[in-house]
């Protein structure tokens, strides 16, 4: 078993490099499928979600070289229609793009019914709606999605998202991307990897438009060509650093950022008594440690995402006063603070809203990362608190974060990976995404 093993107590100092966008990788990664070509990406972060969609590529037949650490070329020329991993594909819950790019290409797709974090229920009802307004019939049935177009094609057509969700606003710009005429999502998600995600369709030979807003047009073409892509930086991932450095204390320059995705999370931290500096690609980030209290409203973008929830409402823990964090898009987004409580926070949650009793230390202490983002939050904890603290669980972690020992290591954070053997009969717990 691995754990991580963080001696708290110190500042954070130095630079450190954002690595590409973790979820607009796993949406361009199963693009690819849809390519004629070869395509290269660039920026692609070395993560446990990305390594996983590229495997699947390769069993569905694409050839998959990688270039450099970060920059791979897909070939999916010769994939013919065929059935993905069961086992890969049920750990993560991206590979919900492959029904989107397989109906774009094939007309029919059979996926798993998707994983990932378990944050409460996450229905994919929006994701069929949008397949079946394009004329593709889908069938749920024993885990699997089953997917089938009457003529081989998909068609254009005009969709009304009832909830504002990234995940089908992505998937239907894949599957109308390469369907016959035009198709309008209205009510769509404007997160930065949506129009990640369009650009990159769009160097290939397709034509989305709007991304970004509310409403997105796409015209579809018949065939993508090859090229090359350079995948947009990880907010999430710079935003974690930046609310570590305003916990722990410090100074921090992040690089290869886009400030103007931070805006919320700035603006957060601003209230909160840090210093952000924005520069052109690089924000830096100045903290005595000492935060105020402040309230938090996770929303769709431009808002405060949902993804540095755990990690503010950590910070939090620490800050002079009474917090109320409220979570605007899943039911069951608070589990960890029952690890937190292990290190000494005061936090009452009810439903979808936690109060946090402002406290003056964390102490370490053994905790589980009980999903990725939760495990970013539990380091932090970690990095703040007195003693040592143990994080287990950190498959969840690698799944999203680059190297995240060794960028804190050369901020100065005392973090070791730690491995041990599994104890006799422990059943590690599959990785779920
Ligand atoms: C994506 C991100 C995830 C982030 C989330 C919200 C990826 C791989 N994951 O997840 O990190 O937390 O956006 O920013 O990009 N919903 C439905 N029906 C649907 C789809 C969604 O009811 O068909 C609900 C979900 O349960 C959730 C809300 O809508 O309550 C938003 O979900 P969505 O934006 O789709 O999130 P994901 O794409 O799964």
């Amino acid at each position: 078993m691995e754990k991580y093993v963080i001696r708290g107590g110190k500042q954070l100092h130095g630079e450190i490099e954002v690595s590409g966008a973790k979820n607009a990788a796993v949406a361009i990664i199963p693009a690819a499928l849809m390519v004629d070509g070869v395509c290269r990406l660039e920026n692609i972060p070395q993560i446990s979600d990305a390594d996983m969609l590229m495997t699947i590529l390769e069993h569905l037949g694409a050839k998959v070289r990688a270039v450099n650490s970060n920059t791979v070329d897909i070939d999916c020329t010769n994939v013919r229609y065929t059935d993905a991993p069961y086992d890969l594909m049920r750990k993560i819950r991206a590979s919900y793009y492959l029904i989107g790019a397989m109906l774009g290409r094939f007309g029919a797709a059979k996926t798993t019914m998707p994983g990932g974090c378990n944050l409460g229920a996450r229905p994919i009802d929006q994701h069929i709606k949008g397949m079946n307004a394009l004329g593709a019939d889908v069938e749920v049935a024993g885990g699997f999605v089953y997917a089938n177009t009457p003529d081989g094609k998909l068609h254009g057509a005009r969709i009304y998202l009832d909830k504002v969700s990234v995940g089908a606003t992505m998937n239907i710009i894949l599957a109308a991307s390469m369907a016959r005429g035009r198709t309008v999502i209205e009510n769509a998600a404007k997160e930065p990897h949506i129009v990640d995600l369009a650009n990159f369709l769009n160097s290939m030979g397709a034509d989305v438009r709007g991304a970004g807003t509310d409403s997105v047009k796409v015209n579809g073409v018949e065939r993508l060509h090859g090229g090359s892509y350079t995948i947009i930086p990880d907010q999430i991932e710079a935003g974690t650093y930046m609310v570590a450095c305003a916990a722990a204390g410090g100074e921090i320059r992040i690089k290869n950022v886009i400030p103007r995705h931070l805006e919320s999370i700035s603006a957060k931290l601003r209230e909160m008594g840090v210093t952000i500096i924005e520069g052109e690609d690089s924000v830096v980030v100045k903290s005595s440690g000492k935060l105020h209290r402040v309230n938090v409203k996770t929303m769709p973008y431009p808002g405060f995402p949902t993804d540095m929830q755990p990690q503010v409402a950590t910070a939090l823990c620490l800050a002079g006063g009474t917090s109320v964090i409220t979570e605007g898009i899943y039911d069951n987004r608070f589990k960890y603070t029952n690890e937190l409580r292990k290190m000494g926070a005061q936090i009452q949650v009810d439903g979808r809203t936690a109060v946090i009793e402002g406290v003056d230390r964390l102490t370490g202490a053994p905790v589980a990362a009980c999903d990725l983002r939760a495990g970013a939050a539990m380091v932090i904890a970690g990095l703040c608190a007195e003693g040592t603290t143990y994080v287990e669980d950190i498959h969840y972690i690698e799944r999203g974060y680059e190297n995240f020992v060794g960028k804190l290591r050369s901020l100065g954070a005392d973090i070791a990976l730690v491995s041990e053997p599994d104890e006799p009969g422990s059943i590690k717990s599959a990785s779920a995404g």
